[in-house]
């Protein structure tokens, strides 16, 4: 069907007849969340979720390149390998495994066959290569802890996979739940495949699980024979006190498929993350079956961008952890200010309440009214403050009394700042009829 604009036929197609994720809420929120604050350039944004900038380098995008050249040259012993390495097309796993697989072992003590690995577009891609092989057919549903990650929302719809809420908890997860809902899915004839979590510094909850907690999900994964899909892109912003391992470090059965993130630890503008999948499957492992799907998704992650982070592992001795030591830095004494200046701003009587993160970039404020879009934008124009209604976490559009409050890319003056101006909104917001 065409209609007349005036200066072309443009055809119109109807959303309808498109992918049905494409009219769910779910893949209209992380466009939302990236737009809103464009609009609004001069509010200060506790809505996105990105890294600081404050050390971003142009030049050290150069010296990675070179070292990472360097690292193949003395490796490959022949330039004409060494410039095909980097600039053609190349394996579809990618080509920075060995050193993927290195940093797993050093920073998280985790230990796999650099061949289990696949290299791809951001963890997101990872999330969606996964999501997409483990549906087979209409029965197949996926299981996440609820309020969860857009990103996981997003791949599953795009998958046509159903995404089953389990509750979360102060403890991340609440096991009894998710008994229930795998013997509930598998009542209604559902085959839950997997249980999607970050168990470090949770997007959007800042929960992190304990490791009893971790070892008894592991456990119970085994006697439900799910796989977990453990997302991990802020473990190693933590502060002093130690971390539990991984679910992926403590899993001695290959219950664990790991999904890994350069955005936060590496450069996001590389858009580099990747999956561990060492499940076996067919005559291989799972992450041939993955590169399978990735062939024909983005074909090959940007070889150069692998480079510049393959580089940036090799300059740090394949350990991200030293190398985030002033990232680290910002995001604790952020997470520290934004506790300190909402206990100044919000006492009991105030009916504002929050969690207390030990770490990563998010905190959760309970406020006694409904939050949803349209709040945000009034908060946005007439406060100059932005911050997440935490519905787009649920996916289903229904305004809660919570929002997220990202404190990553801001100084602390701005968080001072934008925590005075949200107290104004949360005041007046209180007094409206
Ligand atoms: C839990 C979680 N997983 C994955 C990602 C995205 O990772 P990437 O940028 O590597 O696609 C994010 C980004 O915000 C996230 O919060």
């Amino acid at each position: 069907m065409t209609r007349d604009t005036g200066l072309a036929d443009t055809v119109v197609l109807d959303l309808l007849g498109l992918h049905g994720s494409l009219g769910s809420p779910v893949i209209e929120s992380m466009n939302f969340l990236n737009e809103v604050s464009s609009r609004f350039p001069d509010a200060v944004s506790f809505a996105a979720g990105r890294p600081y900038e404050g050390f971003f380098d142009i030049e050290e995008v150069h010296r990675y390149l070179r070292v990472y050249r360097d690292h193949l040259m003395e490796r490959l012993g022949d330039e004409v390998l060494v410039r095909r390495t980097m600039l053609q097309y190349g394996r579809t796993k990618g080509v920075i495994h060995d050193l993927v697989a290195r940093n797993l072992l050093l920073d998280e003590g985790i230990d796999v066959d650099p061949e289990s690995i696949v290299v791809t577009v951001g963890c997101q891609e990872a999330l969606y290569l996964t999501v997409r092989a483990l549906r087979r057919d209409g029965r197949d549903a996926l299981l996440s802890v609820f309020p969860c990650y857009v990103g996981v929302a997003g791949a599953a719809a795009l998958a046509d996979m159903p995404l089953l809420p389990v509750v979360g908890s102060p403890e991340g997860i609440d096991l009894d739940d998710l008994v229930a809902a795998v013997h509930r899915a598998r009542a209604d004839g559902m085959r839950p495949r997997a249980l999607y979590v970050v168990a470090d510094f949770a997007n959007p909850s800042g929960v992190s699980l304990g490791r009893a907690t971790r070892e008894r999900l592991l456990a119970l994964a085994g006697e439900l024979d799910l796989l977990i899909l453990e997302d991990n892109p802020y473990g190693l912003f933590h502060g002093e006190e130690e971390r539990a391992p991984t679910l992926k470090a403590l899993d001695p059965g290959g219950r664990v498929v790991y999904l890994g993130s350069f955005a936060k630890t590496g450069i996001p503008g590389a858009r580099v993350g990747y999956v561990v999948a060492d499940q076996r499957a067919g005559n291989g492992l799972l992450a041939d079956q993955l590169a399978k799907i990735k062939s024909m998704l983005t074909v090959n992650t940007s070889p150069i961008a692998q480079a510049v982070i393959g580089g940036k592992l090799l300059a740090n001795g394949c350990s991200l952890r030293a190398a985030n030591a002033r990232e680290t830095r910002v995001y604790q004494g952020n997470l520290r200010h934004m506790l300190d200046g909402l206990r100044e701003r919000f006492p009991p009587e105030s009916r504002v309440s929050w969690n207390t993160p030990e770490g990563g970039f998010f905190v959760v404020l309970d406020v006694p009214f409904p939050a949803d879009d349209e709040l945000l934008e009034h908060s946005a124009r007439e406060h100059r403050v932005l911050w997440t209604p935490m519905h787009h976490f649920y996916g289903d559009g229904l305004p809660r009394p919570q929002i997220r409050l990202s404190f990553s890319h801001l100084t602390p003056d701005e968080i001072t700042i934008g925590l005075d101006r949200l107290a104004r909104f949360v005041a007046r917001r209180c007094e409206a009829p």
